[in-house]
């Protein structure tokens, strides 16, 4: 069969070789939605292809954890959502002849802001960004983990099944946040439906349409703000009451699943109505409608059908230790792990939602050309990022800068995350570079993408880490 994205066909090719000939793989992955879509595409992969492998999962990859990974003596390490930001590391380890990495990533890899001719690399190495393709918006990890997988097919497996995991992995990595898939990720969308295992459609791009009852629906329809609707309660009901619909049934509130298409017709117009009655400028109007897609094999109704309510579920799992609930939920529990799943996706709601209202009671600090926020031990640090981005909009937190956060992660570390929006990325924002840099400028490390990027850093320099963030970010920008 055709490669998915023809210019990563060479390398995704040379990764699967090496892979049928390897004996001891460790297959090593990132604690988020797109780490755990990766692994489990990879892991699927790697069974059908025969390959005998053990899992590993990291919050993040850095020397020590990689020296881990290499005292488990594998032959090759198998590294998704994350390997190429530690490319430097991880080829030492390689020279060293403690194993041979394979990598399925999209982010910045190390030393590649510097344009160093000497930086370090290895062989198999599949990554978009070097093959001109935005690892940021044009293809996640699971969507690498996915070329690859469709290199490892051997004859007689057809693995387009695992197209659908990852769109999820692409969705949890805010890939569609412009209304819809782009580029590479457009093809494995395609592949995907010619499997049947996913389908698309032009629905309302609220979140929760499988899930929440229609009035929390619109309520938390924080991605466009609609004045008396958005973030109230009560208009949220007097909006759906005023409607000439029966929205109920057996005395509880339907989904948005439950409508047939003139019910969602007559709701999504109203919205628009009343969105334009209230001054909610086009542009913003066009977002209330999105592509959305959806898992065919999933049941309706549930966390599982729509990729964007399933990444949700699966950061629930990993983000707090709990990689394995997520992995197996990928890999087709629907018993135990999902039932687990949905209850550490309540816990994860409830983080989500204080965390949010912590940060707009509190406000940020805005300097020259950024703003932030320290969240100490308020917010976990495996969240924050989340919350951050979320918070974006919100009464007094600014959308035309980017927004930094820090929470503590131990005595002595703290993680930071960033988040700018496209329209910054255009103008010349790369938040990767930033994070680099002014971490390393304080003695810590990271990276990441131009619109979402993070760091650790020693604790107690988190104000010349400010200082050296803000005056990165006011170069880019000018
Ligand atoms: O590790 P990694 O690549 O998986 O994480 C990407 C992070 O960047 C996610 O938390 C995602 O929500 C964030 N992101 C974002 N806005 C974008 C693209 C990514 O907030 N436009
Ligand atoms: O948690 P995750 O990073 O997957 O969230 C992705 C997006 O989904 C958020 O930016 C937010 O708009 C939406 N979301 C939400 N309510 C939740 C969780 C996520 O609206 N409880
Ligand atoms: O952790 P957070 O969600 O803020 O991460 C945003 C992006 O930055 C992710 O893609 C993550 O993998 C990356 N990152 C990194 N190095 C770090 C921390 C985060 O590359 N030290
Ligand atoms: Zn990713």
């Amino acid at each position: 069969m055709d490669a998915p994205i023809p210019d990563l066909a060479e390398r995704a090719d040379a990764c699967a070789e090496h892979l049928r000939s390897a004996d001891r793989v460790v297959l090593a992955s990132h604690i988020d939605a797109d780490g755990l879509t990766s692994a489990a595409i990879a892991a699927t992969a790697l069974e059908r292809a025969e390959i005998p492998f053990r899992t590993v999962f990291s919050k993040q990859l850095d020397a020590e954890e990689i020296a881990g990974i290499a005292e488990l003596e594998p032959d090759t390490v198998l590294f998704t959502d994350f390997g190429s930001g530690q490319l430097d590391i991880i080829a030492e380890h390689e020279a060293a002849g403690d194993f041979t990495p394979v990598i399925a990533d999209h982010h910045q890899p190390a030393g590649a802001a510097s344009d160093d001719a000497a930086a370090p690399d290895t062989e198999f190495h599949l990554n978009p960004l070097l093959f001109g393709i935005n690892g940021a918006s044009e293809l996640s990890g699971a969507g690498a983990s996915y070329v690859l997988a469709r290199a490892l097919e051997p004859e007689g497996v057809d693995n387009r099944d695992l197209a659908a995991l990852a769109v999820v992995g692409a969705v949890g990595d805010m890939q569609a946040s412009g209304g819809e898939l782009q580029g590479a990720n457009e093809r494995i969308v395609e592949e995907g439906v010619d499997a049947d295992v996913l389908e698309t459609a032009t629905d309302l791009a609220l979140y929760g349409k499988q899930t929440r009852p229609l009035p929390k629906l619109l309520e938390y329809s924080s991605d466009v703000n609609i004045p008396g609707i958005s973030n109230d309660q009560s208009g949220a009901l007097s909006f759906l009451d005023g409607l000439d619909l029966d929205l109920k049934s057996g005395g509880e509130w339907r989904r948005w699943v439950d409508l047939d298409d003139d019910e969602r017709q007559t709701v999504a117009s109203a919205l628009v109505q009343r969105a334009v009655s209230r001054g909610v400028p086009a542009d913003k109007i066009d977002g209330l409608v999105a592509t959305t897609y959806a898992l065919a094999d999933e049941s309706v109704g549930t966390e599982l059908r729509d990729a964007s309510e399933f990444s949700t579920l699966l950061n629930a799992t990993a983000r707090y230790e709990r990689a394995d609930v997520g992995l197996a939920v990928c890999l087709g529990d629907r018993g135990p792990a999902l039932d687990r799943a949905r209850q550490l996706l309540r816990d994860h709601r409830r983080n989500l939602s204080e965390g949010i209202e912590w940060v707009t009671e509190e406000g940020v600090t805005r300097e020259d050309n950024l703003q932030w926020f320290h969240a100490e031990d308020r917010i976990r640090e495996t969240i924050v990022g989340i919350v951050a981005g979320m918070a974006v909009g919100a009464d007094g937190i600014d959308r035309g800068r980017p927004i930094v956060a820090f929470a503590n992660k131990s005595e002595e570390e703290v993680k930071v995350s960033a988040r700018g929006t496209h329209s910054l990325v255009r103008q010349g924002l790369d938040l990767s570079d930033v994070m680099g840099r002014a971490s390393r400028a304080v003695g810590g490390d990271g990276g990441g993408h131009d619109v979402a990027a993070g760091a650790t850093v020693p604790a107690g320099t988190e104000a010349e880490f400010v200082e050296h963030a803000d005056e990165i970010v006011g170069d880019q920008l000018s």
